[in-house]
């Protein structure tokens, strides 16, 4: 089994030690509006705001080799060409290490004495990334080197840049004054924006011509300027525009030379666009790459990136938890993820190509979960542009463009579940913050421009929705999918060429999902608490009233014997039940039913959690979706039956539902159990990496399960909601440490031989050290809570009235 690297949790890094990783190991830099991919070989693109419509480095996926374009340094010492980051020449390097860190990546190579450290990062609320670049001549003999840097460009919309060449081979347009390589494709028309490429240090040469620099039947792997050992000063007019730079240094025995790159995301603002014709304002230009001229300005940017997350992560800390795994992905990855989705929802990835999906309804919602501590101002604006694009009917576009904010036509609305994520959000966020003003804000519907309605009328909107379509079973309607996007138990595709989704008419249907009525019950849970903290009882009443009538109906209509059927079809059959030849148990109306508070009395719900065990669950992998895998195709079920056994929806371990599980065992008081769950999909604690072959710091989507060929294989890493639930799981609970509306509530459910721990909890501007002991070996329960020395009754500590930003909590488990 290869080592591909560690952990450094002091630093808050991992550490890959070898450049060929089973599949690309990706980090994100920036987290405001200019972001980059960036693999541990240097590969991937940046975009501002949206990968779609503001893509500024071009990116070929699925290409193979895997992970082709990046920001490429390449070095040509005597006969040799060679990069830091190993590709794209794949020359042996004499060392290797990238580490990815929170919010940058630093690659250092090492070849024939001399050692090239390249660190990319964007720094706080500026639309540029920097690579501060530094040389070093490790022999005791002088030597000589020429360093070429390399960008290619992206015509700034990204389909039509990898769709439409007739035209983009005509367009592309650059300027080149001094080291500065500025890219204005378009920016002759309609566009008000460039970007700019530059070198902080006298360069000795450069080129902007594809053809020119790498050749048209060269590849980046032996780029015909590199091999040559010269640029050519080439000038791009139309064809594939670069950005590449020549550096020649002689460097004394131990000698270093640091200088840095700017690529720079430019809006022109109000300043006029032209000096001349043709020639290009480039005021902005010119001061960013001033700025960063003064070495010091670069440290203080890299600086600030690390203190901003300092200063978010303090948010959160467990610094003293048994398990390593636990704390490390709670502490920081987690985290990291939680920011990354947030951020770009399912839209870029090494898996997201950033021309498909933009901001998803419900994925974005759920983001905020595990997002909304961090940045709760943030949260709130998001909250209010994901209301937005909900229709006056309750129904919501089930997609939208980050930059235009404007729902996706062409996958339209009419899946059922997205409505009732947006009461979790907006509780998730009020819970954290105590900020009932929200509700308030003005936020009209997509379907009445200019429509004066308030969040909340979204919140009541989102309820009557569910309440109002319902089918034969007094079920909610499905509509084309619930949570499970590939569930579309109205579509009935038989043309290999449509959309599983949108196929189909959903109006006039009867397929019922019975997921959808336990996230009902868990949504409307959840807004009887607000109106009680609001002080609205007949809200409370009411939407209670609502809350009894379908907890009814699930238990009559949806209980199977020993678990919860998960649908039923568009001719009222069962679907999850073990009437069901195939599909016979779902994970998702377990969970959603148990998390809603179903089968609470009456033994079901812990019924319906041992079916999760005995059929989905191995220790290995996790929870299958579903059991058994569809062998066939199924008209009537939709794509979950069209992947192949043990893969994606069709039973293989979609991380994402698994940690609804989780919390069900926390519900139960299982500590043991759920931390076995919580370990059996944590990427940290994968020990065979060339099996899992995913990122060992971020959770996957998906993990081929025990029902397919491959079992173990993660796929589809980085966007996905598995990290806002897991965050919630480790650190609301298992760890304990709860928002709620009147304060932080204590609840942990721990394994039984954890003697104890600790959480820094920063809320509503008090900083909380909690310390949890343990000394009964109980996993649930807190026996004593006593506050800034006084007990207190209950598992809620108040928030101060008398000023104090700092309190100490001692929590004792074993009530
Ligand atoms: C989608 C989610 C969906 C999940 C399960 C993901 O790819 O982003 O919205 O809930 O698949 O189908």
């Amino acid at each position: 089994m290869a080592n591909y690297g560690h952990f450094d949790d002091a630093h808050r890094e991992f550490v890959i030690s070898r450049p060929d990783t089973p599949l690309p190991w990706l980090n994100y830099l920036g987290q405001d509006e200019f972001f980059g991919l960036c693999t541990q070989t240097a590969g991937g693109y940046s975009f501002w705001k949206d990968a779609k419509l503001r893509r500024i480095t071009r990116y070929r996926y699925n290409n193979n080799p895997m992970d082709n374009d990046g920001r490429f340094l390449y070095v040509k010492q005597g006969n040799s060409i060679w990069n830091p980051g190993w590709k794209p020449t794949r020359t042996k390097l004499d060392a290797f290490e990238c580490r990815h860190g929170l919010g940058y990546s630093r690659i250092t190579g090492k070849k024939d004495g001399i050692e090239v450290e390249q660190l990319m990062f964007v720094p706080p609320q500026e639309n540029l990334e920097i690579w501060k670049v530094s040389v070093r001549n490790k022999t005791k003999k002088p030597q000589k080197l020429s360093l070429f840097s390399f960008v290619e460009f992206c015509s700034f919309e990204a389909l039509n840049d990898m769709t439409n060449y007739q035209r983009t081979y005509s367009i592309g347009e650059v300027e080149i004054e001094d080291s500065a390589i500025y890219h204005k494709t378009e920016y002759r028309e309609r566009r008000n924006h460039y970007a700019l490429f530059g070198c902080t240090r006298k360069i000795d040469g450069y080129d902007t011509s594809r053809d020119a620099f790498v050749g048209v039947h060269n590849g980046l792997h032996d780029p015909k300027a590199v091999l040559a050992g010269k640029c050519t000063n080439s000038h791009a007019y139309g064809w594939n525009p670069v950005g590449a730079h020549q550096i020649n240094l002689t460097l004394k025995p131990g000698q270093e030379e640091t200088f840095a790159f700017v690529l720079a995301y430019i809006d022109q603002g109000d300043l006029p666009k032209f000096d001349a014709p043709f020639v290009m304002n480039k005021v902005k230009g010119r001061e960013i790459l001033k700025k960063y001229s003064d070495p010091a300005a670069v440290e203080a940017a890299f600086t600030a990136v690390k203190a901003r997350w300092e200063e978010l992560l303090s948010t959160y800390q467990a610094p003293s938890v048994p398990n390593e795994h636990l704390q490390r992905m709670v502490n920081t990855w987690n985290q990291v993820q939680c920011m990354a989705t947030f951020n770009l929802s399912r839209s870029a990835s090494g898996y997201e190509t950033g021309i498909g999906r933009g901001m998803g309804y419900r994925d974005s919602n759920q983001d905020i979960l595990g997002f909304v501590h961090l940045l709760p101002e943030r949260a709130r604006q998001r909250i209010l542009d994901i209301a937005s694009t909900q229709l006056s009917d309750g129904t919501c576009f089930h997609q939208y463009q980050p930059l235009t904010k404007k729902g996706n036509a062409d996958i339209g609305g009419d899946f059922n579940d997205d409505p009732l994520w947006l009461v979790l959000s907006t509780c998730a966020y009020i819970r954290e913050t105590g900020d009932v003003t929200i509700l308030d804000e003005v936020c009209g519907y997509a379907d009445k421009p200019g429509s004066k309605d308030s969040l909340l009328h979204h919140i009541e909107t989102s309820i009557a929705y569910t309440l109002n379509n319902r089918g034969p079973h007094n079920l909610p309607l499905i509509g084309h999918a619930d949570w499970n996007d590939c569930l579309n138990l109205n579509c009935f595709s038989k043309e290999p060429n449509e959309s599983f989704q949108t196929t189909g008419d959903v109006k006039g249907s009867k397929a019922e999902s019975v997921m959808i009525a336990g996230l009902f019950l868990y949504a409307a849970r959840d807004l009887v608490g607000l109106y009680k903290f609001m002080g609205q009882a007949a809200d409370a009443t009411r939407v209670q009233g609502y809350y009894d009538d379908m907890l009814k109906t699930v238990e009559e209509q949806a209980w199977d014997g020993a678990w919860y059927t998960r649908a039923f079809d568009a001719d009222s059959n069962p679907v999850g039940s073990k009437s069901c030849k195939e599909g016979k148990i779902y994970i998702e109306s377990q969970a959603w039913c148990v998390l809603g508070g179903a089968g609470q009395t009456n033994g079901r719900a812990k019924k319906a959690l041992q079916a999760v065990d005995k059929y989905l669950y191995t220790p290995e992998h996790g929870c299958a979706l579903q059991y058994p895998p569809y062998s066939t195709y199924h008209l009537e079920l939709g794509e979950v039956s069209s992947y192949p056994p043990g893969y994606k929806e069709n039973a293989g371990v979609f991380s994402h539902n698994n940690t609804w599980i989780h919390i069900g065992w926390t519900m139960f008081g299982e500590g043991d159990k759920a931390l076995e769950y919580y370990l059996s999909i944590c990427p940290s604690a994968k020990k065979d990496h060339d099996k899992y072959r995913s990122e060992p710091y971020v959770y996957a989507q998906m993990t081929a399960s025990q029902f397919s060929p491959t079992p173990g294989e993660g796929k589809n890493s980085w966007l996905t909601g598995t990290g806002a639930w897991s965050f919630v799981v480790a650190s609301q609970s298992i760890l304990g440490v709860q928002p709620d509306f009147t304060g932080l509530r204590i609840d942990p459910c721990v394994p039984k031989k954890w003697k104890g721990f600790s959480v820094t909890r920063k809320f509503r501007g008090v900083t909380y050290s909690i310390t949890v002991k343990n000394p009964k070996g109980k996993s649930k329960g807190v026996k004593s809570l006593v506050v800034d020395g006084k007990k207190i009754a209950g598992n809620v500590i108040p928030l101060p009235t008398d000023g104090r930003t700092a309190v100490k909590v001692e929590v004792t488990l074993g009530a």
